[in-house]
């Protein structure tokens, strides 16, 4: 069922040209080839905490012992660091106390020393108000356990949509060498004859009820079976993307983005992983030799080929951010202008992550895009992004579309500037009604989402399928948090005349598995007093996708009087992790990012007394 002539994907077999000798092999690669020096034990990061004859150093080891490990568990090995994001209430990563156990498996094949430590869980369904609100706590978490502890190497272990970027970022940052274990995506869910998709479904038939045309029943039966397996959401969501674009970064093993989270592959990669994490802590692979302005554009190149995640803009904006790289939103149209979407996967294609990964994964997609990425860029498996996809092949040419049969001839998403987003804004085009992407109409505005919540339904709405819907204060600071309630409802009365999709414009993020002419991360945002705090009912918005433009057809002089009777919104935090948010984050342009944050750790180590 799982393709096993991919030999690239067929984790615990030599896979010959495919990067698959690290599965069995320790230190493979020549010093020489990867830029990296071998140490000796002496060298290590963690010697400093257990080497040294004094007494801090006598704690540090009797206390060790206190666990009951002795001087061959420990001295002079690597100590590799598994940061786990598993918990009870994260519903996408309910296997990852158990392939946590497999990368330690790994970890002391190679002759490594394994420590899991559990860092913030982020699980996207049950957080509120939005997970996007703690991605930066994550990310600190990860930067200060790195740097605190003995750790010589890290297995980063997460897949719920922020846990990707964040983990990330915080090992960009300390600089520790590290690799990502993707959690994987869930099984493809099926009810009745239809193969349903993660939250691009959900949507999708939620419609259908609100218009009448589902039964409790129905509604009933999808509930009980569109979440099939342990993983992440199946369709090319924010966490599937994210994934892919680790992958397309350096920061995982080849094949690792699409392997499903419950197949016996996937426990395989996790021992893999750990392996491979033991020979990089010797070898000093740190992120700063993995991640550069080119791997950033090779990561842009996956995010659009796939029909990615809106929300990777933002991430990837904010891991560049870490790596020292300024970036511009412009960079991603730059790229989608160069770059189709060979991806034909759920929201803007047809099939599911199960499918990708049966007809190649990434890998094999990436192989039809040789002459715009940087394949020389060096992988966490210590060979180039080029000699990792070099035996790659595509399977099912459907899945993964050829360049001169693409699901799109641009790639997914597009950036619009205009005098309603002077710092940018974004459109997932895949996902949008080609019919919309050039549109006029008068906006029907609400000041925020409970009051959209209260009058979407309305019949005396004043909206019509030309209408422009558009929602103010959930931005990074307005909301706060900047959560995904970009792909605003359709009005009750238009879906009872048959409206699926109409343009819709906020300063949102928008699920990664939502679909829909949805204009998104207006910045800057309304609640700092972006243009979207100045639009009213009835003014005329222009759409056109074509010319990159978003434009709002109001008068210099009328602007000018509405913005003398505009009043910056009260602060909504006063105290803790919430007042150093609203004090810190940046606009969704920059990242999202804590501004103290940004740019290269300058490597300090704690001291030892
Ligand atoms: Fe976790 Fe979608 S809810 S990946």
């Amino acid at each position: 069922m799982f393709a096993p002539s991919l030999a690239h994907l067929s984790y615990g077999r030599m896979a010959e040209g495919c990067g698959g000798d690290f599965l069995i092999g320790r230190h493979f690669m020549s010093d020489a080839k990867n830029g990296s020096t071998q140490r000796d034990p002496q060298q290590l990061r963690s010697a400093r905490w257990t080497a040294p004859d004094d007494l801090r150093t006598f704690g540090h080891r009797s206390r060790l012992k206190q666990m009951g490990f002795a001087d061959e568990d420990f001295r002079d090995k690597p100590i590799v660091a598994i940061l786990n994001t598993w918990s009870d209430l994260n519903t996408c990563h309910s296997h990852l106390r158990q392939r946590a156990e497999e990368v330690k498996r790994g970890v002391l094949q190679s002759g490594g020393f394994p420590v899991e430590i559990p860092v913030m869980s982020l699980g996207e369904m049950l957080m509120k108000p939005t997970t996007m609100l703690y991605r930066n706590l994550l990310a600190m978490e990860t930067e200060e356990v790195l740097r605190c502890h003995p750790v010589d190497a890290a297995v980063l272990v997460g897949g719920c949509d922020k846990t990707v970027p964040a983990l990330l970022m915080g090992a960009i940052s300390a600089d520790i060498p590290s690799i990502f274990l993707p959690a994987g995506p869930m099984l493809k869910a099926r009810w009745k004859n239809e193969t349903l998709g993660s939250g691009s479904d959900v949507w999708k038939y939620w419609a259908e009820r609100r218009a009448g045309n589902l039964c409790d029943g129905d509604w009933n039966e999808i509930e009980n079976c569109i979440g099939r397996s342990a993983g992440t959401c199946m369709t090319m969501g924010t966490a599937s993307t994210m994934a892919c674009i680790a992958e397309a970064l350096g920061m995982t093993l080849p094949g690792a983005s699409c392997l499903p989270a419950v197949v016996a592959e996937h426990s395989r990669l996790a021992a893999a992983t750990g392996r491979r994490a033991v020979d990089m802590a010797w070898e000093g692979l740190a992120p700063s030799k993995i991640i550069s302005a080119k791997s950033i554009d090779n990561a842009i190149t996956a995010q659009q080929a796939i029909g990615g995640s809106t929300n990777a803009i933002v991430h990837i904006i904010a891991m560049a951010g870490r790596a020292g790289l300024a970036m511009s939103l412009d960079r991603f149209d730059e790229v989608s202008k160069q770059v189709p979407v060979l991806g034909n996967i759920r929201p803007g294609g047809e099939y599911l992550m199960e499918d990708f990964y049966n007809a190649g994964g990434l890998g094999a997609l990436l192989t039809r895009l040789n002459d715009v990425l940087h394949p020389d860029c060096l992988t966490v498996s210590g060979i180039t992004l080029g000699e990792q996809i070099a035996g790659c092949e595509v399977i099912d040419d459907d899945v993964i579309r050829t360049r001169e049969n693409p699901v799109s001839q641009t790639g997914g998403t597009c950036i619009l500037h205009g005098n309603l987003a002077p710092e940018g804004c974004v459109i997932k085009t895949v996902a949008a009604d080609p019919k919309l992407l050039q549109h006029k109409g008068p906006a029907v505005v609400f000041d925020n989402y409970a009051e959209l919540k209260d009058c979407i339904d309305d019949p005396d709405l004043p909206v019509t399928a030309d209408s422009i819907i558009v929602l103010r204060s959930a931005g990074p600071l307005g909301a706060p948090g900047f959560p995904e309630w970009g792909m605003l409802p359709i009005p009750k009365k238009l879906l009872d005349q048959g409206v699926r999709d109409m343009v819709r414009i906020s300063d949102a993020r928008m699920s990664g598995t939502s679909y829909g002419t949805c204009v998104l991360h207006v910045s800057p945002e309304s609640h700092v007093g972006g243009p979207l705090a100045l639009v009213q009912t009835g003014d005329e918005i222009v759409l056109d996708v074509e010319r990159r433009s978003i434009h709002w057809n109001v008068s210099l002089k009328e602007i000018a009087r509405r913005r003398a009777g505009w009043k910056e919104p009260e602060a909504k935090a006063s105290r803790g992790y919430l007042s150093m948010f609203a004090k810190h984050v940046t606009q969704a342009h920059r990242g999202c990012d804590f501004d103290f944050l940004e740019g290269r750790s300058p490597g300090e180590e704690p001291d030892i007394f």
